[in-house]
C-alpha cells in the first residue's frame, strides 16, 4: 500500500527521497510524488503516474530540485483513480490543475490510509471557501489542518491535533508547513510510521527498508502521537500538545538483505534465503536443545492452561494457520480454529475461557489482522502475535510476541516469512505438547532434531530447481491449475495455489481432494493441470485415487511427494520429489517446489513477479 518517506538535514533531499521510495516500491503503488522545500521558498511538488522511474526521469534523479527538506509518497489508489492529480503530495492552497509546481500553500502533505468521514469534512471545508482539485481524502485532511492552523492561529502540532480528533479512519501523515522551513511533522493512527535520526539528519518512512541505507537508530511513533522532525533531532507530542519522550530502537536487519544481490527478482532471492530464515528462527527459539518461549512470556503454566487455540490471519499467514491447525491439534490434543481476520473482526465471537488467540503476520501491520487482535483483546482473550517486523503495531499490542527471523521480505508474494512462521508454529506445538505431557523427552528430542534438518533439506530441493523451471515454462500457458491434497497436504495446496495465481495470473484453485466430487470435478477437462500434493503417507492412496479420477477426465497430472514414493509415477505424468521429514513438518519442504513453480510460471509469462498487479505487500487498509 502507500509508501511514505521524509528527510530533513544537510544533504539534497530529493535524491534521498527517491532512493527511499525505490525501497518501498515493493509495497505496491500506481503513482508517486515528492515535495521539496528549499529554505524559505514554497514547496515544489512533482508527481507522476506509473512507475517511480518516470518521477526519477522528470526530476533528473532529484537533481533538478534544490532543497534539504522534503516528503515523498508512492500511492496505491483508494479514493479516486490513479492519476497525476490524485497522486500525493497534496497542498492546502486553492489551485487548478494537479496541485503540482510551487502552489501558494500553508500545508503540503502525504498520507497512507483511509479517512472514512472525508466527505463530511469536505463539505465543511467547501462551506469555508476551500476548493478541491483531486478526489482524494488526503487533500481533505491537508486542507482541514490548514483550516485549524489559520482559524485558531496555532502552531503545527496543535493544528494537527485538532484535525486528528475530527478524522475517523486509519492514517500515517507527513506534512510540511510554509512557516516552518526545514521541519516535517508526522502523525499516525493504525498505519506504520518510523523515524530515524543520525548526525544532523532526520528520516521518516512507512517501512524499515527505506531507512536501512541511512540509519539503524529508529523511533516507532505511537498511535495519535505527533512527531516534529528537525535536522538531526525529533520531538514527540501527545494529543494535548505536551512533549513526550520515546525510546529509540536499534534495527538489526542489514541493508544488503533488502537488495537483490544479483538475483533477478526479490522473490527468487527470498526463496533462496529460506534455509537461513528457517535456521535463524530455529536458533532464536531453540536454546541448548530446548524450545525457549521465555521472550514471549508464554511459560509452562500458560501453555498448560490453554483450552483452545484460535488462529487469525490473512493471505499466506492464514495458510500457515491452516497448516498449524493439523499440527497443533495432533500434537497437543487442544482444539484449534483458524479464521480469516477479515471475517473474525465482523462477526459475533463467543470466546472460550482460557482461549489463546494467535495472530500471524509478517508485517505486523495488516489492517484486518490488527483489528482482529484488538477485538480479541476487547473480549478479554489472551493474545499471541507471530510477527516478523520488530516494533510493528501488532507486535506492540499483543500480550505475547513470538518473532520470526526472516529478515526484510520485499517481494509481494511471501516465501521466507511463510517458512519462518511455520517454524514458529511447530515450536509452539511441540512445547505445548511437552508441557501437557503428551510427548516424552525422546519424542521431544526427535522433533527438534527433525526441525534442524529442514534448512539442509530445503537446500537440496533448491538444487533441483531446473526441472521445475522446465515444467513451468511448458505449462506457463495453462488456463487453470488445480492443487489437491488432504489434511496437511490441503494446507500446502492452498499456499501453492496462491503462489501461482498471485504472480502468474493463471487461474488456480486449491481443493481438499475429497471435495472434488462435490462440484469442482465438473471443471476438469482436457489439458487442465492438476497437482496432487502427497506428503502424508496415510492419505497417499486416497489422494492418488482423486488424481486418477481427474486424469480420466483429461487432466494432466503432476505429483509432489517424498523420495521413496515412486509409485506416484504410475499415475502422474510429472513427479517432483522432496526429502522426507516428520509428517508434521512436511509443509516446510513441499512448499518450496510450489513457490518455484509459481515463480517460474510468472517469469515465463514475462511478468514482474515482485510487483504483481493490484496487490500490495502490506495491506494496511481493509
Ligand atoms: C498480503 C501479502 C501476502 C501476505 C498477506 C498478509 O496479501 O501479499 O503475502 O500473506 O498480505 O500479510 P501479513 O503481513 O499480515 O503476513
Amino acid at each position: 500500500m502507500c509508501g511514505i518517506v521524509g528527510y530533513t538535514g544537510t544533504n539534497q533531499a530529493a535524491p534521498i527521497l527517491l532512493d527511499g521510495l525505490g525501497k518501498l516500491e515493493y509495497r505496491g503503488y500506481d503513482s508517486a510524488g515528492i515535495a521539496i522545500r528549499n529554505g524559505e521558498e514554497l514547496a515544489e511538488v512533482v508527481k507522476s503516474t506509473g512507475k517511480l522511474r518516470s518521477l526519477i526521469e522528470k526530476t533528473d534523479s532529484g537533481r533538478t530540485l534544490a532543497g534539504t527538506c522534503g516528503i515523498g509518497h508512492t500511492r496505491w489508489a483508494t479514493h479516486g483513480e490513479p492519476s497525476q492529480t490524485n497522486a500525493h503530495p497534496h497542498v492546502s492552497g486553492n489551485c487548478s490543475g494537479s496541485g503540482s509546481g510551487q502552489v501558494e500553500s500553508e500545508v503540503v502533505g502525504v498520507h497512507n490510509g483511509i479517512i472514512e468521514n472525508y466527505l463530511e469534512l469536505k463539505e465543511k471545508l467547501l462551506r469555508h471557501g476551500y476548493q478541491f482539485y483531486s478526489d482524494t481524502d488526503t487533500e481533505v485532511v491537508v486542507k482541514l489542518i490548514d483550516y485549524y492552523y489559520k482559524k485558531y492561529k496555532i502552531g503545527p502540532v496543535d493544528a494537527i491535533n485538532r484535525t486528528l480528533v475530527r478524522v475517523r479512519g486509519t492514517y500515517a501523515l507527513a506534512l510540511m508547513f510554509r512557516d516552518y522551513p526545514g521541519e516535517i511533522y508526522a502523525a499516525r493512527k493504525d498505519a506504520p510510521m518510523i523515524i530515524g535520526i543520525t548526525n544532523g539528519e532526520s528520516y521518516l518512512a512507512s517501512d524499515v527498508p527505506a531507512l536501512l541505507n541511512y540509519t539503524r537508530n529508529v523511533y516507532y511513533i505511537d498511535n495519535m502521537q505527533i512527531a516534529r522532525l528537525l535536522p538531526g533531532e525529533v520531538h514527540f507530542f501527545d494529543l494535548n500538545g505536551d512533549e513526550v519522550s520515546l525510546e529509540s530502537t536499534e534495527i538489526t536487519w542489514d541493508a544488503k538483505s533488502a537488495e537483490k544481490n544479483g538475483f533477478e527478482h526479490f522473490m527468487i532471492k527470498e526463496i533462496y534465503e529460506q534455509p537461513d530464515a528457517v535456521r535463524d528462527t530455529l536458533t532464536s527459539l531453540i536454546v541448548d536443545g530446548r524450545i525457549s518461549l521465555k521472550d514471549t512470556g508464554l511459560d509452562e503454566d500458560v501453555l498448560k492452561s490453554v483450552s483452545s487455540f484460535r488462529i487469525v490471519a490473512c493471505g499466506s499467514a492464514w495458510h500457515v494457520g491452516m497448516a498449524a491447525q493439523y499440527i497443533l491439534e495432533d500434537m497437543t490434543g487442544v482444539p484449534v480454529r483458524v479464521e480469516l481476520a477479515s471475517e473474525y473482526r465482523y462477526r459475533k465471537i463467543l470466546p472460550q475461557e482460557r482461549e489463546l488467540l494467535i495472530v500471524i503476520s509478517q508485517s505486523g501491520e495488516t489492517a484486518d489482522s490488527l483489528a482482529a487482535l484488538r477485538k480479541a483483546k476487547d473480549l478479554g482473550v489472551r493474545t499471541l502475535a507471530v510477527v516478523n517486523v520488530v516494533g510493528s503495531t501488532i507486535a506492540r499490542e499483543a500480550d505475547h510476541v513470538l518473532y520470526t527471523h526472516a529478515g526484510p521480505e520485499i517481494a509481494v508474494a511471501t516465501t521466507k516469512a511463510y517458512s519462518s512462521q511455520l517454524i514458529a508454529m511447530y515450536c509452539l506445538a511441540i512445547q505445548t505438547a511437552y508441557d501437557l505431557g503428551r510427548i516424552d523427552d525422546e519424542k521431544y528430542a526427535y522433533y527438534l532434531s527433525e526441525l534442524n534438518t529442514i534448512p539442509e533439506k530445503i537446500v537440496r530441493i533448491l538444487e533441483e530447481k531446473e526441472r521445475i523451471q522446465w515444467f513451468a515454462a511448458k505449462y506457463s500457458n495453462a488456463r487453470d491449475i488445480f492443487y489437491i491434497g488432504r489434511g496437511l497436504d490441503y494446507a500446502i495446496s492452498l499456499e501453492g495455489s496462491l503462489k501461482a495465481k498471485e504472480i502468474s495470473y493463471v487461474h488456480s484453485e486449491a481443493y481438499a481432494a475429497g471435495e472434488l466430487k462435490h462440484g469442482t470435478i465438473s471443471l476438469i477437462e482436457e489439458n487442465v493441470l492438476v497437482i496432487g500434493v502427497l506428503t502424508q503417507d496415510d492419505l497417499f492412496e486416497k489422494t492418488v485415487s482423486n488424481m486418477v479420477e481427474c486424469k480420466a477426465r483429461g487432466a494432466y497430472l503432476m505429483a509432489l511427494t517424498t523420495y521413496g514414493n515412486y509409485n506416484a509415477e504410475d499415475s502422474a505424468s510429472f513427479t517432483v520429489y522432496v526429502p522426507k521429514t516428520d509428517p508434521h513438518f512436511m509443509a516446510s519442504l513441499a512448499v518450496v517446489p510450489l513457490q518455484l513453480l509459481g515463480y517460474y510460471i510468472g517469469v515465463a509469462r514475462g511478468l514482474d513477479v515482485d510487483k504483481p498487479r493490484n496487490l500490495a505487500k502490506s495491506v494496511t487498509v481493509e
